[in-house]
């Protein structure tokens, strides 16, 4: 492998703009994880709008500009490639990105808008040898890494369940959901009950999420979940954070967005929380993109398996679209899930099953 690594970005973005649905500019947090891997030059930068292409390049660059990314993989002889676009794009850009024998993608999440194209996606990689990774950060963060430290000690004993709260679960659930197959060593659930209410719309990058869920889970290794998302007012009345439960301790992550916050545990039968040092971060970062980024490019130079792999995302993906077609079919769903369903949200949505209400302007 070379000693620099050719870089394309699709989907720069518009960092001026504001922070929100409507857009986070993401593809620049990877151009700071480009820069800090050190061994990364971004010679392309590509977005539907030129002026928002060349800005990016002005920034991360020299680049050259495209405003089609299938003139990119053409013209650019790219080893490395960040997808940075909406969801509904993933799949055809990262079979593109195959297409063009790049080494290794590195995808934002969620991983797709259906089930079957991300296990598309996931397979294609796969037989093509090509490194496969989506942006689920936070395992980069402290908070997470301490507390996988605790599990593989020992400190809490074998894990019995989690406990999980969040906004919804594909937007914001995938990054939780995921982590939660890292603490629980990567293993694949075996089923998931879920119940939905979605009465007024909400569109996330464009895409259907739920105002309200609760979904049951156990993986393969009687490890069992229990999740919910979009509860009025929070975890905090509910009285439950994000907890992993074990036999002989209980750990707290992510509880707040502060740093004190990031992190607690205790022990069973004591009444003191623990509250490991965490660097001052919250599970939110900053700087964990970086850390994603540079350890995606250490992986594809090494061989060794990224924690980002797709293999991995699947995990928590095959979740989500299950919990949303147990909701479909009023009925648990078991896994594998079957690889020709979709995104059942969104077409519950469109076949009048759930007719959400506009949103106050
Ligand atoms: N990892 C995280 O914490 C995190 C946070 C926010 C968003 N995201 C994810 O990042 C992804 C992108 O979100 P964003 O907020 O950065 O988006 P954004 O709207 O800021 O940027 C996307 C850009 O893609 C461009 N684009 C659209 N179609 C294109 C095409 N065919 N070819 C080239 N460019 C095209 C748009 O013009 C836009 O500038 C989403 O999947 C979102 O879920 C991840």
């Amino acid at each position: 492998m070379a000693d620099r690594l050719r870089v394309g970005v699709i989907g720069t973005g518009d960092p001026d703009a504001k922070k929100s649905a409507l857009g986070y500019a993401m593809a620049y947090a990877h151009g700071d994880g480009y820069r800090a891997a050190g061994d990364c030059d971004i010679v392309a930068a590509c977005d539907l709008r030129a002026d928002l292409a060349q800005k990016y390049a002005d920034r991360f660059g020299p680049a050259e500009v495209y405003t089609d990314y299938r003139a990119m993989f053409a013209a650019a002889r790219l080893d490395v490639v960040s997808i940075c676009t909406w969801m509904h794009l993933h799949e055809p850009m990262v079979l593109a990105a195959i297409d063009a024998g790049v080494k290794a993608i590195h995808c934002e999440k969620p991983m797709a808008d259906t089930w079957r194209g991300a296990l598309n996606m996931a397979a294609k990689a796969a037989a093509a040898g090509v490194q496969l990774t989506f942006n689920h950060q936070r395992r980069y963060s402290e908070a997470t890494q301490i507390a996988r430290q605790l599990i593989d000690a020992g400190e809490i004993g074998a894990i019995q369940r989690f406990e999980c709260e969040f906004g919804n679960i594909y937007d914001t659930g995938t990054h939780f959901i995921d982590m939660l197959s890292h603490f629980n060593g990567e293993v694949r659930a075996k089923w998931v009950l879920a119940q939905i209410d979605y009465r007024t719309e909400n569109l996330v990058f464009g895409a259907p999420c739920e105002n309200q869920q609760t979904l049951i889970f156990e993986y393969e290794n009687g490890v069992f979940g229990f999740v919910y998302s979009g509860a009025p007012g929070g975890s905090r009345p509910l009285g439950v954070v994000n907890r992993i439960i074990g036999e002989q301790g209980v750990i707290d992550w992510g509880c707040g967005h502060g740093p004190k916050e990031a992190l607690r545990w205790r022990p069973a039968g004591s009444p003191e929380w623990q509250h490991p040092d965490t660097n001052g971060h919250s599970i939110h970062g900053p700087d964990f993109i970086e850390r994603a980024v540079s350890d995606v490019i250490a992986c594809l130079r090494s061989g060794r398996k990224c924690i980002l792999d797709a293999s991995n995302a699947l995990i928590a993906t095959e979740l989500i679209f299950g919990a949303y077609e147990s909701s479909r079919r009023r009925a648990r769903v078991d896994f594998p899930l079957d690889p020709t369903i979709g995104n059942p949200l969104r077409e519950m949505v469109e076949a009048g099953d759930l007719q959400p209400a506009k949103p106050a302007a």
